[in-house]
């Protein structure tokens, strides 16, 4: 069943149109890759669907109801988080306190409560650094961070923008350890990566997009052999 529809999402930043009528679709309990060129527009969608860049045109809907047009707090409250490329944690504020600013559009003290747990289950190392400044963290502390501050608004939809850039191997692997994790627990995925072999692993689905278009969307596993994706994602 379709928890997020997209349908000829078109958006872009003054006179540059970049998304030019792009349609996808993630299903309850997917993880869905999205996989492109730098430049192809793939952040651009996930701040689409967030409702920061404004939609020009198509529509989104989420668990059934429309969201094309709401402002990006109630995006949030009706379970649609991300993870910004760039992690954009905030770096004076502790650990705990970036924790509690991705909870911001919830009131249930006791609950919020209870995903700080949570969030430390997923990621211990967050627990030993609650005090400390996000700021202090290593790149992949910080990766952590930003996905866990996504995580405390309860998304059923979490959208990582490249969540492996710039982190050495270890870490990438241990990150996208938990997000395999996050998914068994019900969480569906969005994800965006430039490492598109990592990602079409990890994912059940995917999309490939150039310059604007979805030119391609397959099984995972079919797009990793598809000679296409092979030569032009996967350097072989
Ligand atoms: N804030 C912005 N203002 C103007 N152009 C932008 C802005 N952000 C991105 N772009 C342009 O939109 C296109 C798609 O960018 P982006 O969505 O960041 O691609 P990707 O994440 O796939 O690398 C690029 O040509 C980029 O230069
Ligand atoms: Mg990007």
């Amino acid at each position: 069943m379709a928890l997020l529809e997209v349908q000829q999402l078109r958006a872009g930043y003054g006179p540059i149109e970049v998304l030019k009528g792009i349609s996808l679709q993630v299903d309850k309990g997917e993880i869905v890759a999205i996989i492109g060129a730098n430049g192809a527009g793939k952040t651009t969608t996930l701040m689409t669907l967030s409702g920061i860049v404004p939609v020009r045109g198509g529509s989104i809907l989420f668990d059934g109801q429309d969201i094309t047009r709401l402002p990006a707090y109630q995006i949030v409250s009706r379970g649609l988080a991300q993870s910004p490329e760039g992690r954009k944690i905030f770096p004076r504020l502790t650990v705990l306190e970036n924790l509690e600013m991705g909870a911001f559009t919830r009131n249930d003290p006791q609950g919020v409560q209870a995903d700080i747990e949570k969030a430390y289950h997923y990621f211990p190392i967050l627990k030993q650094r609650a005090k400390q400044a996000g700021g202090t963290l290593s790149g992949g502390e910080q990766q952590m961070l930003a996905i866990a501050r996504a995580l405390m608004s309860r998304p059923k939809l979490l959208l990582l923008d490249e969540p492996s850039l710039g982190l050495a191997p270890m870490i990438v692997l241990k990150i996208f350890e938990v997000i395999r994790e996050l998914n068994r627990d019900g969480v569906a995925v969005l994800l965006v990566e430039q490492n598109a072999r990592m990602a079409l692993k990890l994912a059940h689905r995917g999309y490939v997009l150039e310059t604007g278009s979805i030119t391609m969307s397959d099984r995972a596993e079919t797009m990793l052999n598809d000679p296409r994706v092979k030569a032009a994602y996967l350097g072989e």
